[in-house]
């Protein structure tokens, strides 16, 4: 068995480290890549300040390079007996490059190795989450842009209630995902800060420069204060799931109309046959089976902020274990949303609405508003015109008049889609990726004589 990094004079029991171990082999193959690039950036910073000699730094930047390669090819294993990515890839380091290779750690604790390893991943994963609204976000702008001039009804208790529009509605969800948007980019920002050289949660008595390794990486600032840094662990995992819940409820929310107005009793829209999926036993069933598993899936990403929160509600200041923890339910909600997202742009893309609901007379009713309106418009207190529309209703002389009019912003006849458009565009233009990708690509490329 490989000894641990910390390993001295005595050595842990294997249940002990069965236990303490758990499931980090598994989950720090997702933060393999952001290991490897914090360590990059690390080992630049010490050549720079005299802890590292040039010829060393070269050799293990050529080495940290392949193992990106090995990463990046799907071949890296963290070994039985090795208790970390931290220490896989320093084990491959000293095997490689002997004494060189156990120099890297100066300066450095696995507390903040970890740290910068969610903050690199997680900022990534969030770009790509970003991507995947967006297009989402496209989707339901176009169908709502397609269907405008499709009335269908709208419910408050589930009452019919007055008339809405399948612009409205898939209007609505576009944009909810610009509120959401927003979210994403505070937690966007809050992830984008470094806090490499902490180290354990209270710096380091060599002279890190830490501004050097917060450009490398292409963070936008740094987390400050070595006390803070290490509290950012757990808080910015739970703030980035509020953000991913926002985004998740939208979703399962959509889902939920989606299911409803597809069922027959409904029949608003039909998702196309080969979306929907059948039963075993009747025949006629098309079931929308995706949106009722984005529905239990968003769902359960709203309880993540949640989990988070009571895994490390009552710890006090500095590392502790318990952080260990927070990886099983955060690194593997971004793959679950961003499916969801991606399936849902699918069925968004395909879905068909029905243009004659409104033949139907169950619907009539809906149109009492617009008769009391166009009573009141012609001098009648709005009022006396409410009772008089009311008692029609109730004798069974109401006639619907299904020719209306409206023009307010974000109503039936005029959605401001381009209007919605901009604000998606505007917090879209605040993310600026690009100096995250650019920095990283430079790093990864860089050659340093
Ligand atoms: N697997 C650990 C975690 O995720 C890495 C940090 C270990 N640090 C320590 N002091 N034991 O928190």
């Amino acid at each position: 068995m490989a000894s641990k990094l910390w390993e001295k004079n005595f050595t842990m029991t294997a249940e002990i480290e069965r236990f303490t171990v758990g499931r980090d082999r598994q989950l720090d193959l997702y933060l393999a890549e952001s290991d490897v690039l914090g360590s990059m950036a690390h080992i630049t910073m010490l050549e720079s300040i005299g802890l590292l000699e040039a010829n060393e730094l070269q050799a293990l930047l050529a080495e940290l390079r392949s193992i990106l390669q090995v990463i990046r090819r799907g071949e890296f294993v963290i070994e039985d007996g090795v208790e970390d990515v931290h220490s896989q890839v320093e084990l491959m380091l000293t095997r490689k490059l002997g004494d060189m290779g156990k120099k890297i750690h100066s300066g450095r604790s696995r507390n903040d190795q970890v740290l910068v390893d969610l903050k690199l991943w997680t900022r990534r994963q969030l770009r790509e989450v970003v991507e995947q609204v967006k297009i989402l976000f496209d989707k339901l702008q176009q169908q709502s842009e397609r269907y405008k001039q499709v009335l269908m009804p709208g419910y408050t208790h589930l009452q019919v209630a007055m008339p809405s529009s399948f612009g409205l509605w898939f209007g609505a969800y576009a944009e909810s995902l610009c509120d959401d948007m927003l979210f994403l980019q505070a937690a966007y920002r809050m992830t984008n800060r470094n806090p490499l050289g902490s180290a354990a949660g209270y710096g380091s008595s060599f002279p890190l420069n830490r501004t050097m390794t917060t450009e490398l990486l292409g963070f936008d600032s740094m987390d400050y204060n070595v006390v803070y840094a290490q509290m950012g662990r757990g808080k910015t995992e739970r703030n980035v799931a509020f953000a991913l819940a926002t985004v998740a409820g939208t979703l399962a929310k959509l889902a939920f109309d989606a299911c409803m107005f597809n069922s027959q009793n409904f029949a608003f829209v039909k998702l196309p046959n080969e979306c929907t999926t059948g039963s075993s036993i009747m025949p006629h069933k098309k079931n929308p089976d995706v949106f009722e598993l984005t529905r239990a899936k968003c769902n359960k990403l709203q309880a993540l902020p949640q989990q988070i929160t009571l895994i490390m509600n009552n710890l006090p200041v500095g590392y502790f274990r318990d952080l260990q923890i927070i990886k099983e339910v955060f690194l593997p909600a971004f793959d679950e949303l961003k499916d969801c997202l991606r399936m849902a742009a699918y069925i968004i893309e395909r879905m068909t609405v029905n243009e004659h609901i409104l033949d139907d007379p169950r619907y009539d009713l809906m149109f009492s508003v617009e008769e009391v309106n166009r009573l009141a418009a012609v001098g009648t207190p709005f009022r006396d015109a409410y009772r008089q529309v009311g008692l029609d209703i109730e004798a069974g002389r109401f006639t619907p008049n299904k020719q209306i009019h409206h023009t307010h912003e974000g109503s039936i006849g005029n959605l401001c889609t381009a209007e919605i458009a901009a604000l998606m565009q505007h917090t879209l233009d605040g993310f600026h990726f690009e100096r995250a990708e650019e920095a990283e690509r430079k790093l990864v490329e860089m050659k340093n004589e």
